[in-house]
């Protein structure tokens, strides 16, 4: 299967390279070598490299500059994904584009399921909505859009990389603990992704995440802990709870994102990971190779 997978530099972008799939013909590009806002750009690469399936990993995904550079945001994450629709429309070929838990004002009390109402409150979540739409609208049933939410890896800068910073920099850290999500490792995504990519019988918006969900609160403090127990942090600081309105953005973000993930863990026959869990695989691959591999010491 030939792939041509976008945003080759960002984080999901990087899990996907890191476990290509045996028969996976990878063409990975990063944002310096493929622009997907240039049409004729996209066009040209598409026409090259002659993919099966396009990967958009591609996004404009910094969610509080975005308030102040909307048309920048809807360039990447609405033009672009459509420049990449049209193209992989005119070869065939399949599009699985990767979307967010904030296209959803985060008024629900149960899990999104795919299907439910978008409103989203940011610039970010109207540039990505609009996206889905543009996929969707171009090439109807050879798109496949997958929704995922609270994205972390060992490899870029995220959440848990930057509490972990932040943990070992100062004496205590205030925490929003009113905003509820999933926790999502971006290597277990990555390896449904290559499911997915196979796959012609995945139409439309499907949710992906981690099992389980905790406020931003309740993340760093499984964060600290796990870190301080594999002794990525020395010690454990203070961490205090507190209300979104004490830690003001520019963007607004859903109180509540859970994403009900039930058809696609059906579909793919995959059971959700806990998020615990999956959190502390991440930190084992942060481990210093040499503290799992380390000969026993001289005498
Ligand atoms: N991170 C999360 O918590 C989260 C949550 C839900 C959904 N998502 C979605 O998941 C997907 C992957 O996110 P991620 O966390 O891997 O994001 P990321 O680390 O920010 O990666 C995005 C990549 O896209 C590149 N890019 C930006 N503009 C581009 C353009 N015009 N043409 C080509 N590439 C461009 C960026 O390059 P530069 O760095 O050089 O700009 C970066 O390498 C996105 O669709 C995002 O919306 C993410």
């Amino acid at each position: 299967m030939r792939v041509l997978l976008t945003g080759a530099g960002g984080q999901l972008a990087r899990e996907l390279a890191a476990s290509r799939p045996a028969g996976v013909e990878l063409a990975a590009l990063t944002a310096s070598e493929l622009d997907v806002a240039d049409a004729a750009s996209v066009a040209a690469a598409v026409r090259d490299r002659a993919p099966e399936v396009v990967i958009n990993a591609a996004a404009y995904t910094a969610v509080d500059r975005a308030e102040a550079e909307e048309a920048a945001a809807f360039a990447v994450n609405a033009q672009g994904v459509a420049h990449l629709a049209a193209a992989a429309a005119g070869r065939g070929a399949r599009l699985v584009h990767l979307s967010t838990d904030f296209v959803f004002d985060g008024q629900a009390r149960e899990p999104y399921r795919p299907s439910a109402a978008a409103a989203p409150l940011s610039a970010y979540g109207r540039s990505k909505l609009a996206g889905e739409q543009r996929a969707l609208e171009i090439l109807g049933e050879r798109a496949t859009i997958v929704r995922t939410s609270w994205l972390y890896s060992s490899r870029g800068r995220n959440f848990v990389t930057g509490m972990l910073d932040l943990m070992a920099e100062r004496e205590a850290l205030s925490i929003v603990d009113d905003q509820q999500g999933s926790p999502t490792w971006a290597a277990l995504l990555a390896a449904a992704l290559w499911s997915v990519a196979r796959r012609a019988d995945m139409p439309g918006v499907w949710h992906w995440a981690d099992g389980g969900a905790c406020s931003w609160f309740v993340f760093a403090r499984a964060i600290q802990e796990a870190a301080v127990a594999r002794g990525l942090l020395a010690r454990a600081i203070p961490l205090a709870p507190i209300a979104t309105r004490d830690y003001p953005t520019a963007a607004r973000r859903p109180a509540y994102s859970v994403l009900d993930t039930t058809a696609t863990y059906g579909r793919l026959g995959l059971t959700p990971v806990p998020w615990r869990t999956a959190l502390g695989r991440m930190l084992d691959e942060m481990l210093p190779a040499a503290s799992s591999t380390a000969p026993p010491a001289d005498g």
